[in-house]
């Protein structure tokens, strides 16, 4: 028996060594293992020897050695077939990444942080207020009293009968912010907020747009105070070259009010169709804070004084990256969108 067991096992050893694949090593399995197979049969052949312990003990020799050896070849195989398998899943590095779109800051925002930040560094809070305004802060207390043609010229949008509205300017965050401090404090706030007019909307009117507001109340505080914070935020938006100039103007909050222009930053002066032929483009409205709406708002206007000022939002983009239709930012197009990362002034 020891002899034929030993014979068996070289047997087996050779036939496992020669062994290439999963399905060589199954059918060996089933040749050696299997019902039929050559180490059951050899068990199963006990019942008829004597000397049953000696025999019992050559056929385990022979079904550990199977076992160890099939253990050991389906390691081999599945390390063979892992290895095939990150071969041909190589990556090439050298191949150009899949290009995935990644959003870009929207331009508006853009311009409205770098505002922020210019006031900021001279002491402006950054305030909000409600986009769903009351008449009384809205006009009444920025002396625009109901039944004033003023009223007309800023189409509203009424909620309920006519003393709720969709805010038609920011300038109602000036009366809230000086009622707020009480009238005994000075004030220096911006308010960049969305804002609502029932125009049609076309290249340059949106029914939805954006302002940034700004408000000084303070002593002694004289035109030429505005005059010269105009100057370093035209100049840190439009370029250390850029020139201002006041236009008298008229609004119902601040007396003398002006339009304030910037020097044409696409001809230099010389005349172009962006500035329509004057050499200057209008950024903004300002003006001293009118006494009424002071006193309104609970300052005495013999002590305190200020200034006031309110850019569109849109605007300043649009001559920043040389954008001309306002409902561009007001679309979901990506294609129309995209450019503008790209853009410089
Ligand atoms: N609220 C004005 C508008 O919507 C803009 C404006 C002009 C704001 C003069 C001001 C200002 O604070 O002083 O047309």
């Amino acid at each position: 028996m020891k002899e034929k067991v030993e014979a068996l096992s070289e047997e087996l050893i050779e036939k496992i060594s020669k062994i290439s694949n999963k399905k060589e090593l199954n059918d060996l399995k089933v040749e050696y293992m299997g019902k039929k197979g050559i180490i059951t049969e050899l068990q199963s052949g006990i019942k008829d020897v004597i000397d049953k312990k000696e025999y019992g003990i050559e056929v385990n020799k022979i079904r550990t050695l199977f076992n160890d050896n099939y253990d050991k070849k389906l390691n081999e195989l599945d390390t063979i077939e892992l290895n095939k398998k990150l071969e041909s899943e190589n990556i090439d590095i050298s191949l150009p990444a899949t290009e995935i779109p990644i959003g870009s800051p929207n331009i508006l925002e853009s311009i409205i942080e770098e505002v922020e930040e210019v006031f900021m560094s001279m002491g402006y809070d950054v305030v909000d207020g409600p986009e769903i305004e009351e008449d009384k802060y809205n006009f009444e207390l920025l002396n625009i009293p109901k039944g004033h043609p003023a009223r007309d010229a800023q189409d509203t949008f009424y909620i309920e009968d006519e003393s709720i509205l969709l805010r038609s300017q920011t300038s109602p965050v000036q009366a809230r912010t000086m009622l707020a401090a009480g009238g005994n404090k000075p004030v220096r706030m911006i308010c960049p907020g969305k804002t609502y007019r029932r125009d049609a909307d076309d290249a340059t009117h949106s029914h939805q747009f954006m302002q940034i507001e700004g408000l000084l109340v303070d002593k002694n505080i004289s035109l030429s105070d505005l005059k010269g914070t105009f100057d370093v935020i035209a100049k840190k938006l439009f370029g250390e070259n850029c020139e201002t100039r006041f236009r008298p103007s008229y609004y119902q909050f601040t007396e003398p009010s002006v339009e304030t222009d910037i020097s044409c930053f696409a001809c230099k002066g010389s005349g172009c169709s962006l500035c329509k032929n004057t050499g200057w483009i209008t950024v903004s409205g300002a003006g001293m804070v009118h006494p009424n709406v002071l006193r309104n708002c609970g300052y005495d206007p013999k002590v305190w004084s200020g200034f006031a000022f309110g850019f569109g939002a849109e605007r300043l983009a649009m001559l920043k990256y040389g954008i001309n239709d306002i409902r561009t930012f007001y679309q979901t197009d990506l294609r129309e969108s995209k450019p503008f990362d790209r853009r410089e002034v």
